[in-house]
């Protein structure tokens, strides 16, 4: 166990029906919004009408910010800062999934800086301050709602870079699992190949070998990711699977599995950003691609720990443990395909030729992540077994 801080200070308030308790929520830090969501889902399924009369009900009034796309942009979020100050909001209301959430975590620290908004994306100004935010989630995946961390591209650099600041955690998420009911059976598989990559990232890439508490941990939240993830497909009301699945991807990212573990490092959303920042794909598409490719790389110099995944989460018979850890990156990729991610490069419609294009917009990540090991060559040579 090594050393760690934990802090946590976002209240979650979990439930279905929980998200009428918006407007309460919101009154509690501030009398005007920023009502920051995505595009359609939040009409079509009336969230939109029933957030707003809770709003008005508790004396909040608030500005909209909509449209706001999957791997949001930074022109976007530019308009968005400008409309917190013009209007001088209170707080920011961020109602949607990881997307609509990370947009309001850059506006929130925008609307407290002078300077432009993507100084926090590039290292030259860290988050001094930030507008209260408070999120009510739609979509179970990243673990936004219950971190510091925020990820959007600049569409002039084609850079998808975060920023992080311990003024970002959300002071409340209203998790209403009812809410996901209605995402569909692509984005429910994204999800869970994204909250198992949070988990997998740490897992195995801590210098210790074992760490018994998190490893237990990590093998159990993926095991029922995946269970939970069966029975949705089966059936998208499933409502303990959909219950379930919304805390486990909060867990998944939330600082409780990777505390204790030492310095670890998140190599395959370094390479998988470069996917979403110049194909557009969705976030957990582009891991169902890299990640089995990464484990199948790394699996022939370290497979101690990719043997015991096999083991402990897939099954995995075999007493070589090099054959085991191959079994874990193949019986991954086995099973991203099954849930309906692409798993290779081809067929998310990205050509190998565009491997060194691609492996020269991640090492700009590498380095702001202080990943010298991943050099243009190693990630074209990891993205080569995805082809
Ligand atoms: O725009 P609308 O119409 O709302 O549609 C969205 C979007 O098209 C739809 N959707 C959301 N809730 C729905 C729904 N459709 C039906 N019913 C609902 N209840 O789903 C689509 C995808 O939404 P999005 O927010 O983009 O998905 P996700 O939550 O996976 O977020 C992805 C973004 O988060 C970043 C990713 O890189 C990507 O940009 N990440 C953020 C992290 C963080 N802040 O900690 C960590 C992650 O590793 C990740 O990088
Ligand atoms: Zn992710």
């Amino acid at each position: 166990m090594q050393p760690f801080v934990f802090h946590n200070p976002t209240q979650i308030i979990f439930g279905a029906g929980s998200v009428d308790r918006v407007g309460k929520t919101v009154a509690r830090h501030g009398r005007t919004a920023l009502l920051v969501y995505g595009r359609d889902s939040i009409h079509r399924s009336g969230l939109y009408s029933r957030v707003t009369s809770a709003l008005q009900q508790a004396g909040v009034s608030w500005i909209d910010h909509g449209g706001v796309k999957s791997n949001p942009v930074l022109s976007h979020s530019r308009a968005g800062v400008d409309k917190a100050k013009a209007s001088q909001v209170d707080l920011i209301l961020a109602v949607g999934g990881g997307s609509v959430l990370d947009e309001a975590k850059a506006i929130a620290a925008g609307a407290c800086y002078d300077g432009d908004l993507w100084d926090f994306f590039s290292d030259r100004a860290t988050v001094q301050q930030a507008l209260p935010l408070v999120t009510v989630l739609t979509l179970a995946a990243t673990g936004s709602e219950m971190n510091s961390g925020g990820v959007i591209t600049n569409e002039e650099t084609q850079q998808k870079f975060n920023l992080s600041s311990p003024h970002l955690f959300p002071r409340v998420s209203i998790l209403d699992p009812v809410l996901t009911w209605t995402v569909p059976a692509d984005y429910t598989a994204y999800s869970a190949v994204d909250a198992i990559s949070h988990l997998l990232e740490g897992y195995f890439t801590s210098p210790d070998p074992v760490t018994p508490l998190q490893d237990r941990f990590v093998e159990g939240l993926v095991k029922t990711i995946m269970e939970s993830t069966e029975q949705i497909l089966a059936q998208p009301a499933h409502a303990e699977a959909r219950a379930t699945m919304m805390w486990a991807a909060t867990w998944a990212l939330n600082g409780l599995s990777t505390a204790g573990i030492g310095a670890y490092q998140f190599p395959n959303h370094m390479i998988e950003h470069s996917l979403s920042a110049l194909y557009d794909i969705a976030h957990g598409a582009g891991l169902a691609i890299v990640l089995p490719a990464w484990m199948a790389w790394q699996a022939d110099q370290h497979p101690a720990k990719f043997a015991r995944f096999a083991r402990e989460v897939l099954g995995c018979q075999l007493s070589d443990d090099r054959q085991c850890a191959l079994a874990a990156a193949r019986g991954l990729k086995d099973w991203f395909g099954a849930i309906g991610s692409p798993v290779t490069l081809s067929e998310a419609g990205i050509p190998a030729n565009d491997i060194p294009a691609i492996a020269a917009n991640a090492v700009m990540l590498a380095q702001k992540w202080r990943m010298p090991a991943y050099s243009a060559e190693v990630i074209a040579n990891i993205l080569q077994r995805a082809a």
